[in-house]
């Protein structure tokens, strides 16, 4: 459908959908219309107290839930405590371009947001999901070039935009891994890509990004239609695999649609490869 924005959402009644960091920036705008439009909607967040005055300025049937996505004891606590079905799992949390750190698991702090912490979530709340995963990666995946034997910046020299770029195709990646299982197993649930073309958020406001939101200024997607492409992603009859962002020249802005990831983010073996290596990474932390 030709700009689609959230009025077209279909009546969520019923289904349960998780956002991660969903209390700002696009995760909020995502959980404020899944529960608009009738969904129970679990937000995890890292710090329940400072989440909760947006949380609860929402309409609808929504819950929070403390989950730091980078924390794998977090992320295990949060599975543990699931109980019934899940239809819709959205890992919108993520950070960019954060300096060198390390989590309490000794993971790289910037990999394990956005994508080691999401990935082991993924595993441990599957037998629950019904439908589908989401997870939201960025146009940035097109210039990853992932290390898989250094997936976790061990032996290279940190860069905290190659750490971001990196850890946004190993999210493709495993997304189209993720896919490949299901499929296999005979699973009808899906996984699938959305992207927020640029939106005006709080992603870099600590980075000197920040000044190509500034600069960009009404060139780049509002935080309203950045979140669309994860509602689409979510909701509508989109194939597994699907890579959903902004319809505008270059998918910076717009409405979302299908469009298609880079090559490397559909090489079969380098996906087979980042999820051998993700495991271990999980395993050891
Ligand atoms: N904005 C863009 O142009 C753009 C472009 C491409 C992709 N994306 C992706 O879109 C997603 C949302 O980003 P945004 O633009 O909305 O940025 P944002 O405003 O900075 O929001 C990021 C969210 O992630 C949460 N978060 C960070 N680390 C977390 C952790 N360890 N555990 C749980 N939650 C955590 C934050 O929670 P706190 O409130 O606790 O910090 C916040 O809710 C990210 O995955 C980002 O990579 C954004």
């Amino acid at each position: 459908m030709a700009n689609w924005t959230a009025a077209d959402l279909p009546d969520l009644t019923g289904r349960t959908v998780v956002v991660t960091g969903g209390a700002r920036g696009l995760g909020l705008v995502t959980s404020r219309e899944l529960a608009r439009a009738g969904a129970s909607v679990v937000v995890g967040v890292r710090d329940p107290e400072r989440a909760r005055p947006a949380v609860e300025a929402l309409p609808g049937d929504v819950e929070l839930r403390r989950l730091d996505v980078s924390d794998l004891t977090s992320v295990r606590e949060f599975a543990a405590a699931w109980s019934g079905p899940l239809d819709v799992l959205v890992h919108n949390a993520g950070v960019m371009d954060v300096p060198a750190a390390r989590t309490a698991d000794g993971l790289d702090l910037q990999t394990a947001t956005n994508h080691t912490g999401p990935f082991l979530l993924t595993q441990l709340l599957l037998p629950h999901v019904t439908d589908r995963v989401v997870a939201v990666t960025s146009q940035l995946h097109r210039l990853g070039r992932l290390d898989v034997a250094d997936l976790d910046w061990r032996t290279r020299r940190y860069s905290p935009l190659q750490a971001y770029r990196d850890s946004k195709l190993a999210q493709v990646l495993t997304s189209l891994e993720l896919q490949r299982r299901l499929t296999a197993s005979g699973s009808a649930v899906r996984s699938v890509l959305a992207h927020p073309g640029i939106a005006h958020t709080g992603l870099v406001d600590h980075s000197r990004q920040k000044l190509v939101l500034r600069l960009g200024g009404r060139l780049l997607n509002d935080v309203e239609h950045g979140a669309l492409p994860t509602l689409f992603a979510a909701t509508q009859d989109v194939p597994g695999n699907a890579y959903v962002g902004p319809d505008g020249l270059g998918s910076v802005k717009g409405h979302p649609v299908v469009r298609r990831p880079a090559r490397t983010g559909l090489d079969a073996d380098a996906a087979a490869a980042v999820w051998r290596a993700t495991e271990l990474l999980v395993a050891r932390g």
